[in-house]
């Protein structure tokens, strides 16, 4: 068995900290998204695992990575020229994949269940793919599949306008050979992708065996903002340990879990956590609310904020109205005048979002 992660494609939705890294890179609970992805697959048995990565962003997600020692896993990049859609992914990993069965792992998706029982479900039951569904609200907004009650895949619909079911596609599939078969049948869709979910048809329409099982854990798919912030709030809340290895003065107060890495200086500060905090930061008269995770090498001076994330490099000096929900990108600088501001000036780069509430 192997696996094949999904870490090229465009990002937009994360604009504009796209511009400028890998959506996948972006860390929750200063971790990289895709390293989640990474140690559920080693944690289920898999070990052999192919990076997909682009031309853009590829040698970060690399660098960053590496060759998999850390995780005890052995990885190989396959580098796709242009994101031309989650089958073509495939399609250009065959010759890493060749004839064995394998998991694909969207690498900005983060999903709360163990990869096993449904990897036993695939193995076990001889399936020709295992999809994995979830409930969802807005089931419009997704690939939503048609079940038999034996869990058998009738039917999938990209988006549809009536939605049969309101159980979306989650980005984490498994595959046996055939399904490469399916691909070289599919034609690439009205946006010029090659569709996984065609390629999954074709399998249903050739009568191969396609089942499907439901996640009832979390699952977060990290391409926005919002959707980011809610997987920093539940990967603190479940994970985080208390763990202090930088300096904290006596006028400074730490309640609840929090986590601050070495070489880091907390000042007359408070911190009440789930809090991450990481290497060679420098907090002085500020308050560092629940839900934030705050990367290595980061200045908050003067100044207040909860349930945001503050990436590497980052500075947030006497801003005196608390940060809430916020993403602040790498080497960013956040400040206002000591005195009350009468004007505002700013140098915002495209796609930037800024709401004074
Ligand atoms: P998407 O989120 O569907 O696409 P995208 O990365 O282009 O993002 P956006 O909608 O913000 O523009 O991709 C899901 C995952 O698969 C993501 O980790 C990127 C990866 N991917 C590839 O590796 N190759 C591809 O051709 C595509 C379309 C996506």
């Amino acid at each position: 068995m192997k696996a094949l992660i999904l870490s090229g494609g465009k990002g937009t939705r994360l604009r504009p900290l796209t511009y400028t890294g890998a959506k996948q890179l972006v860390p929750v609970a200063n971790k990289p998204i895709l390293w989640y992805g990474i140690e559920g697959i080693v944690a289920a048995g898999i070990t052999d695992i192919g990076i997909i990565i682009s031309p853009e962003t590829g040698i970060e997600v690399k660098n960053i990575t590496g060759t998999g020692d850390r995780f005890g896993a052995n990885i190989t990049y396959i580098l796709q020229e242009k994101p031309e859609g989650l089958a073509h992914a495939v399609k250009i990993a065959q010759p890493f994949l060749g004839d064995s069965p394998f998991v694909m792992y969207l690498g900005d998706n983060l999903i709360q269940n163990r990869l096993t029982p449904f990897l036993n479900r695939f193995k076990e039951n001889h399936l020709d793919a295992v999809i994995l569904l979830r409930q969802v609200e807005n089931p419009t907004a997704f690939g939503v599949a048609v079940v038999d009650e034996t869990g058998r895949v009738l039917n999938l619909i990209e988006k549809p306008k009536v939605p049969p079911s309101n159980l979306a596609l989650v980005g984490v599939y498994f595959f046996d050979q055939t399904i490469h078969e399916a691909i070289a049948q599919i034609k690439p869709s009205a946006r010029g992708e090659l569709e996984i979910t065609d390629a999954i048809q074709q399998l249903i329409n050739t009568q191969r065996h396609v089942e499907a099982c439901t996640l009832d854990g979390w699952w977060l798919d990290t391409g926005k903002k919002d959707d980011l912030l809610s997987a920093n709030q539940i990967i603190l809340d479940e994970c985080i340990q208390p763990a202090i290895a930088g300096e904290v003065d006596s006028n400074s107060q730490i309640i609840g879990r929090v986590q601050i890495g070495s070489g880091t200086k907390l000042i007359n500060s408070s911190v009440r956590g789930p809090v991450v905090i990481g290497e060679n930061c420098h907090l002085e008269d500020c308050f560092v609310g629940p839900y934030s995770s705050v990367a290595d090498e980061v200045t908050i001076i003067d100044a207040e904020l909860e349930h945001s994330v503050i990436l590497q490099g980052a500075s947030i000096t006497n801003v005196h109205q608390r940060i809430v929900d916020t993403l602040v990108g790498r080497r960013a600088k956040l400040t206002t005048t000591p005195h009350r501001p009468k004007a505002l000036r700013f140098m915002l780069g495209d796609d930037s979002q800024v709401e004074l509430t």
